[in-house]
C-alpha cells in the first residue's frame, strides 16, 4: 500500500517543509504523527470488521524549535472525511459516514526534546494543538478506505485503513495462545541443549515446541521504532495494531493523560462480544503487567497498573464514563498470576478498594496459593493472585528452594513468605478446565492466554539459567496442555499458538570451563577458559557421570525428563547477549537468587563487584543508565497445533496473528 502523503498547495507552506521531514530520526515529537497534521489510527493500518476502535485528529503548531510554524497557532478549522475506495461518494465528512455528532475541539499544549543536543541543554520545544476524537466506531464492509485531514489551509495527511474480507466461518472452538516473553529460537536451542539428552550429535528426546504441526516467524518492528517493548508487542498481537513502546491497546497521542488516547479493541474483548465465551488469563508475573494486561487494558502508559486490574473487572467505559466505549473484558473468568500491589487494599490498588473483595463481590472464587488452586471447581470465575510482583523463577520453586524464605512476598500482603506457588502448568490446565466448565454452558468455547513472563525478565538480568528454566517450563506446559486437551475431548477444537512479544540477543557460542575460569587472575587468563568450536563439548548438563566441581551439585529426582540433570556442571555453556550493561562474567550459575549484573553509581550503572565474583569483567555496550540487557530486533517464531494453525506458516508481521487468531475463532463481521 502506499504511504502517508502530505501535498501541499501553497508554497508559504512548501518552503518550510524540509525541517519538518529531516527532523525527529530517534526523537518524534509524536511517533504517531510525522507530519504536522496526525490521523489516528495512522496509515496502514487494518482492521477486523467490525472491530471497535477510536479516531483521533491532531493538528500540531510547534511555537519554536526547527519545526515552528505559524507562530504557534494551530489550525482549529481543519477538516476529516473518509473515502471507501470505489465508492461513488467520493470523501464523505467523518461524522456523516459514521453517522455520529461531530466531536467538540479540544486544544492543549506538549513539548519534546528534538534530539540528545536539546535534552543536554534542557531546551524543549513546545508545540500547540488543535483536536477532535471520536469515540467507538467501526468499519464493517471489507476493502480500502483513505481517512483525509485536511488542515492549513491546503495541507493534507491521508492514511490507507484497510479491512480484509471478514472470515466467519468459525474453524476452532477454543484458543490457547502461549507467550513465552523475549523469547526467540536461540534460548530455544540453549534451552534444548540443558534438557535433552543427545548422542554422538543426535538428541533422544525434542522440546514440544520442536513437535509443533507449524512454523512460521513473526516481524516486531513499532509503529515508531525498529525495537519494541512488550506492552505495543503484546497490543499488536491481541489487536492486530502497530502502536508505540509503553502503549496498551491504544495509539499514543499527545494529550497528558494516559486514558484517553484512542483504543482499539482486543481479541478478548471481542471474543466475549460477539461469541459470549469465557476468557482467561495466566501469568508467571504480576497480573497488570504489560503482557496479561494487552488482553483487556487500554492506556498510553502500560505503568497504569491500577486501572489496568480495574479493566479487568468492568471496562473503560467505567474508568472514564465520557469516553464511549461500548465494550471491554467486563470480568475476565479466569486470572491467576502474581501482583498483589494491586489487589491488597492500599496505594497500589485501584481507588486503594481491596481488589480481592470486589472480585468476590463479583462472583469469584478467589485464592491465594497452589493447594487452594488445585481444590477450585469449573462452577465460578476464578482470581487467584500468588505472591507480591512476580511469581518465583523456576529454578527457585524445583532448585534452589531456600531461595523462597526471605521474599516477604505473600499475596496476603503480611509480609510473610510466599511459599507454596504454583508453575506456570499448574496455572494453565486448572484455568482450562474452569474455561471448559464455564464455555459448556452455552457451547462458546473459551480464550486463554498463558504467559510464561520471567523469560524476559530473567534475560533482562542475564541470568540465562532462570531465563532457561521458564522456558523449560513453558515447553512443560505446552506439552501438558496437549495432553489434557486430549483427556477432555476438546484437542481436535482447539488452536494452540506459541510465540514471543520480542527477543533478546542471546545466544550461546560455546562451552566454560568454569573451574579452570574461577581459578586464574586476570580477565584475560579467565577468557582462556572458554572452548569454541570442537573445544565447546558436550552438555554437561544432562551426563552425570564423572566428578563434579565442589560436590553441590543439584540432582533432580523428581522433576522428570525435559529438565537438566545438573543446573552447575564443571562445563557450563558460554553465552553472550546484543546489548548489555558492563558486568561480569563467569558462566555459572546464581544459586544464591536472581542475578544482579549492575550496581549503580552517580554516572550510571557499573558491574556489580559481587556478581560473579570469580567471572571476568565484560565492557557494556548499552548507555550508562541503562543497568540491564534489552530488547532486540530478531523475528520470533511462531508455533501452532490444531485447527486453523495453517495460516501461521510463512512470515508475517506481529499484528497479523491476532487476524490469524480472530479468523479461526470466526469473530469478523456483524456490528
Ligand atoms: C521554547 O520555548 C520554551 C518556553 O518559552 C523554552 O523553555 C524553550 O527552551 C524553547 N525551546 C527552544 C528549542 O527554543
Ligand atoms: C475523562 O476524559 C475526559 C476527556 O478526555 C477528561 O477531560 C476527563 O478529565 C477524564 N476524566 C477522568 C476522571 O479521568
Ligand atoms: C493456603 O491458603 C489457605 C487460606 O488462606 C490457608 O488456610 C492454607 O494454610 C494455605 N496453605 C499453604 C500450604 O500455605
Ligand atoms: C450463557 O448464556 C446466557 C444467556 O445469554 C447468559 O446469561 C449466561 O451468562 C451464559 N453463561 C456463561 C457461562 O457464559
Ligand atoms: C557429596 O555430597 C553427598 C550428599 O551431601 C554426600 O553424601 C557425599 O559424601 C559427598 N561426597 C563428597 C566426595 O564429599
Ligand atoms: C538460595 O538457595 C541456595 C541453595 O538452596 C542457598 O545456598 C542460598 O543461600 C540461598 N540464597 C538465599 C538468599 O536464600
Ligand atoms: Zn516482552
Amino acid at each position: 500500500m502506499a504511504i502517508l502523503s502530505t501535498m501541499m498547495k501553497r508554497s508559504s507552506i512548501l518552503l518550510l517543509l524540509p525541517a519538518v521531514l529531516v527532523s525527529a530520526q530517534t526523537f518524534q515529537r509524536l511517533g504517531t504523527c510525522p507530519t504536522l497534521g496526525c490521523v489516528i489510527p495512522p496509515d496502514q493500518t487494518d482492521f477486523l470488521a467490525g472491530q471497535h476502535f477510536d479516531i483521533r485528529l491532531e493538528v500540531h503548531a510547534p511555537v519554536n524549535g526547527s519545526e515552528a510554524f505559524n507562530e504557534g497557532v494551530p489550525d482549529d478549522a481543519f477538516t476529516f472525511c473518509i473515502e471507501k475506495v470505489g465508492s461513488k461518494k467520493g470523501c464523505v465528512d467523518a461524522a456523516k459516514f459514521f453517522g455520529v455528532k461531530e466531536p467538540a475541539l479540544e486544544k492543549w499544549t506538549f513539548d519534546y526534546f528534538e534530539d540528545l543536543f536539546a535534552q543536554d541543554a534542557g531546551s524543549a520545544s513546545v508545540v500547540n494543538v488543535a483536536s477532535k476524537a471520536f469515540r467507538g466506531l467501526s468499519l464493517r464492509e471489507p476493502g480500502e478506505y483513505l481517512a483525509k485531514l485536511s488542515y492549513y489551509g491546503g495541507m493534507q495527511t491521508v492514511a490507507h485503513w484497510a479491512v480484509p474480507k471478514p472470515v466467519t466461518k468459525r474453524t476452532a472452538k477454543n484458543v490457547i495462545f502461549f507467550i513465552g516473553d523475549g523469547m526467540t529460537q536461540n534460548m530455544i536451542t540453549a534451552a534444548r541443549l540443558i534438557g535433552h539428552k543427545s548422542i554422538n550429535g543426535r538428541y533422544q528426546t525434542l522440546m514440544q515446541m520442536d513437535q509443533m504441526e507449524v512454523l512460521g516467524h513473526q516481524m516486531t518492528h513499532s509503529i515508531d521504532s525498529f525495537i519494541t517493548d512488550s506492552a505495543n508487542s503484546a497490543s499488536a498481537l491481541m489487536s492486530g495494531k502497530k502502536c508505540s513502546s509503553g502503549s496498551l491497546n491504544v495509539w499514543g497521542d499527545s494529550t497528558p493523560t494516559p486514558f484517553d488516547d484512542p483504543k482499539m479493541e482486543t481479541i478478548a474483548e471481542l471474543f466475549k462480544r460477539k461469541r459470549g465465551g469465557p476468557i482467561g488469563m495466566v501469568s508467571t508475573a504480576q497480573i497488570a503487567d504489560a503482557t496479561p494486561a494487552s488482553l483487556c487494558a487500554h492506556t498510553r502508559d502500560r505503568g497504569t497498573y491500577a486501572a489496568n486490574v480495574f479493566e479487568y473487572l468492568h471496562s473503560p467505559q467505567d474508568l472514564n464514563s465520557t469516553l464511549a466505549w461500548p465494550t471491554g473484558c467486563g470480568g475476565v473468568d479466569v486470572i491467576f498470576g502474581g501482583g498483589a500491589e494491586q489487589f491488597v487494599a492500599g496505594k497500589g490498588s485501584w481507588e486503594g478498594k481491596d481488589f480481592y473483595q470486589e472480585f468476590a463481590k463479583a462472583g469469584y472464587n478467589v485464592v491465594q496459593n497452589k493447594t487452594q488452586l488445585e481444590g477450585l471447581s469449573g462452577s465460578k470465575k476464578a482470581l487467584g493472585i500468588f505472591t507480591v510482583s512476580h511469581l518465583s523463577k523456576w529454578l527457585d520453586r524445583h532448585v534452589y528452594t531456600n531461595n523462597l524464605s526471605g521474599q516477604k512476598n505473600s499475596p496476603t500482603g503480611d509480609g510473610s513468605d510466599a511459599t507454596d506457588q504454583p508453575g506456570l502448568k499448574d496455572m494453565t490446565l486448572k484455568a482450562i478446565e474452569i474455561l471448559h466448565a464455564q464455555a459448556k454452558k452455552n457451547n462458546t468455547g473459551f480464550f486463554l492466554m498463558s504467559e510464561a513472563a520471567s523469560i524476559d525478565k530473567m534475560m533482562h538480568v542475564l541470568d540465562y539459567d532462570r531465563a532457561l528454566g521458564e522456558l523449560l517450563e513453558l515447553d512443560d506446559t505446552i506439552r501438558a496442555t496437549i495432553q489434557y486437551l486430549k483427556e477432555i475431548g476438546e484437542e481436535d477444537d482447539t488452536l494452540i499458538v506459541v510465540t514471543a512479544d520480542h527477543g533478546h540477543g542471546f545466544d550461546v557460542f560455546g562451552g566454560a570451563d568454569t573451574k579452570y575460569l574461577a581459578e586464574q587472575d586476570t580477565d584475560r587468563a579467565k577468557r582462556r577458559a572458554v572452548g569454541i568450536y570442537e573445544q565447546s563439548g558436550l552438555s554437561g548438563y544432562q551426563v552425570v557421570s564423572g566428578s563434579l566441581p565442589n560436590n553441590n551439585t543439584v540432582v533432580f529426582g523428581d522433576q522428570g525428563p525435559n529438565f537438566p540433570v545438573t543446573w552447575n556442571p564443571r562445563y557450563a555453556f558460554a553465552a553472550g547477549f546484543g546489548g548489555t550493561p558492563d558486568h561480569r562474567e563467569g558462566y555459572v550459575v546464581n544459586s544464591g537468587g536472581i542475578r544482579q549484573p549492575t550496581a549503580e553509581e552517580e554516572d550510571g550503572f557499573v558491574a556489580n563487584p559481587n556478581d560473579q565474583p570469580n567471572g571476568f569483567h565484560a565492557s557494556g555496550t548499552l548507555p550508562p543508565s541503562s543497568g540491564q540487557g534489552v530488547h532486540s530486533l530478531t523475528d520470533v517464531s511462531v508455533f501452532a497445533n490444531g485447527p486453523g494453525s495453517d495460516a501461521f506458516r510463512g512470515v508475517y508481521n506481529n499484528v497479523d496473528i491476532f487476524f490469524k487468531i480472530a479468523n479461526a475463532l470466526g469473530l469478523a463481521g456483524g456490528d
